[in-house]
């Protein structure tokens, strides 16, 4: 377990929102409490599903003034996060396995004045990040397989926190299957923001959700 109590940051991701009242839905859940606003962009080449793209980002930018979190599974993430950043991406997230341009991408994302993160996929080892933790703000741990909201939690994947927690001084996010049940293993593990989708859009009670997600 993690011996300093940490700051646990919330972020609703919106593929769970219903699109058709998304402003809305991204109100209520800044209103219920929530730190940031995780948005998922699929390419349906990266990862089999496809949600959406920047005129969408900037939509939700003009609706909220938390942090966008933009993770990006799609394919040679270099060409969008330009667009992606001028749309209101706060901190952009892209996965090792997308690009053999690694460190020009992260460069970009950090010259356009963003936050980096870097994600990977749950057969993905630790030591794909190694070389670049000193140029990186975030580290998105993929708890289930990156493409559709709603799957089971892969409990498996915390270790990969454990074993990060020491040497990364960024902020370390869980995405996939968090709920407040789930979160719990993931909190002692030491991460900074929990993302869940279902667990919050999914449900009434979304402030008492969020309050447990958010409780040590
Ligand atoms: C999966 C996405 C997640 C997803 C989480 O590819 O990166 O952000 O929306 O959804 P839940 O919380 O429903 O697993
Ligand atoms: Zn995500």
């Amino acid at each position: 377990m993690s011996d300093k109590k940490r700051n646990i940051l919330v972020a609703p991701s919106i593929l769970a929102a219903d699109f058709g009242k998304l402003a809305e839905e991204i109100q209520d859940v800044e209103k219920a409490g929530c730190d940031l606003i995780h948005v998922d962009v699929m390419d349906g080449s990266f990862v089999p599903n496809i949600s959406i793209g920047p005129c969408v980002v900037s939509s939700v930018r003009s609706s909220t003034k938390l942090p966008l979190d933009v993770h990006l599974m799609i394919d040679d993430p270099i060409r969008y996060v330009e667009d992606f950043r001028s749309a209101g991406a706060d901190w952009i997230t892209v996965h090792v396995e997308a690009t053999d341009k690694l460190g020009e991408t992260i460069a970009k994302i950090k010259e356009l004045g963003a936050k980096v993160g870097l994600s990977l996929r749950p057969k993905t080892s630790i030591d794909t990040l190694k070389p670049y933790l000193d140029q990186i703000d975030l580290i998105l741990i993929m708890t289930v397989e990156p493409g559709f909201g709603g799957q089971s939690f892969m409990e498996e994947m915390i270790q990969k926190v454990r074993d990060l927690r020491g040497e990364f001084k960024g902020l370390i996010s869980v995405d996939g299957g968090i709920s407040p049940e789930t979160a719990i293993v993931a909190k002692q593990a030491g991460v900074d923001i929990l993302v869940a989708g279902s667990s919050i859009f999914k449900k009434q009670n979304r402030k008492e959700i969020i309050e447990e997600l958010r409780a040590q």
